[in-house]
């Protein structure tokens, strides 16, 4: 079965599968949001149903809450968990400094709130999203519907006084309609090509009215764990400085690859 899956899903699956060894009986966990933490959310369960591991899992989307539950585990909200130990997530871009660019699946408020509030986050990623500069993929930015228009034009105004390559900022759609995150905002995609300075980005986007939230992780993640299609992974801790590699064997008849 997992013959079937391609080499940057090996890769998204090896480093979730690494990272869930992360996860101990009686952990607060924050649970992210795509492809990687789906992949993620799988192992945990498969870990719940066949091992008995206890945990309380707070997830970052409805789609995170639904596959969740699906797999056997139980989720509770970030205000009844209140503080976490970890959060594991993926990532759309990651730097030397682990500095991040989130919210490719739209789901980048919850996802700040909740690595925010985790004593570690943990961001789980194959290895085509390690950069030398941020900017590449369009940084999300979260806005109120309100007057989208005009908070548009004022982030373009403001992207003209920053250290960025590219200025344009375009609205997110699905299919026809705007995209509507699950606090029922709307998406604005950044077209930067390269962030010069994130932390000064990320400080005054969020100055804008209109503005919820910016996709940059600044300082939040304390150690990337990236996969590689052969099934290597590869641990940084940036606190400790330390780099550990291992390598993980696909099993056929595992069952997390049911259903795929
Ligand atoms: C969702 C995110 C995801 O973590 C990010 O888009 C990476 O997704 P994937 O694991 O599918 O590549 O920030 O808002």
């Amino acid at each position: 079965m997992s013959g079937e899956l391609s080499p940057i899903d090996k890769a998204k699956f090896v480093a979730a599968k690494q990272a869930a060894q992360f996860v101990e009986d009686g952990m607060r966990v924050g649970l992210g949001t795509g492809s990687t933490a789906a992949w993620l959310v799988r192992c945990l369960g498969e870990a719940v149903r066949e091992e008995g591991l206890r945990f309380t899992a707070v997830p970052t989307s409805v789609r995170t809450a639904e596959l969740a539950r699906e797999v056997g585990i139980d989720v509770v909200g970030l205000d009844e968990a209140k503080w976490l130990d970890l959060t594991i997530d993926g990532a759309d871009e990651f730097d030397a400094d682990m500095s991040l660019v989130k919210g490719g699946g739209g789901a980048l408020l919850q996802e700040k709130i909740v690595a925010t509030a985790s004593d570690q986050m943990v961001v789980i990623a194959d290895a085509a999203k390690e950069v030398e500069h941020l900017g590449n993929f369009p940084l999300p930015v979260e806005i109120v519907p309100f007057g989208w228009r005009t908070t548009q034009a004022l982030v373009e105004e403001t992207l003209v006084s920053m250290d960025v390559m590219g200025r344009q900022a375009s609205l997110r759609m699905n299919g026809a309609q705007p995209f509507i995150t699950d606090e029922g905002n709307h998406i604005l995609d950044l077209h930067l090509g390269r962030i010069g300075n994130p932390r000064q980005l990320a400080m005054v986007l969020n100055q804008i009215p209109g503005v919820v939230e910016n996709g940059l992780f600044i300082d939040i993640c304390d150690q990337v764990v990236i996969g590689y299609g052969d099934g290597r992974t590869e641990t940084r801790d940036i606190n400790e400085g330390t780099v550990t590699e291992d390598r993980l064997e696909f099993v056929e008849a595992e069952n997390i690859f049911r259903d795929i």
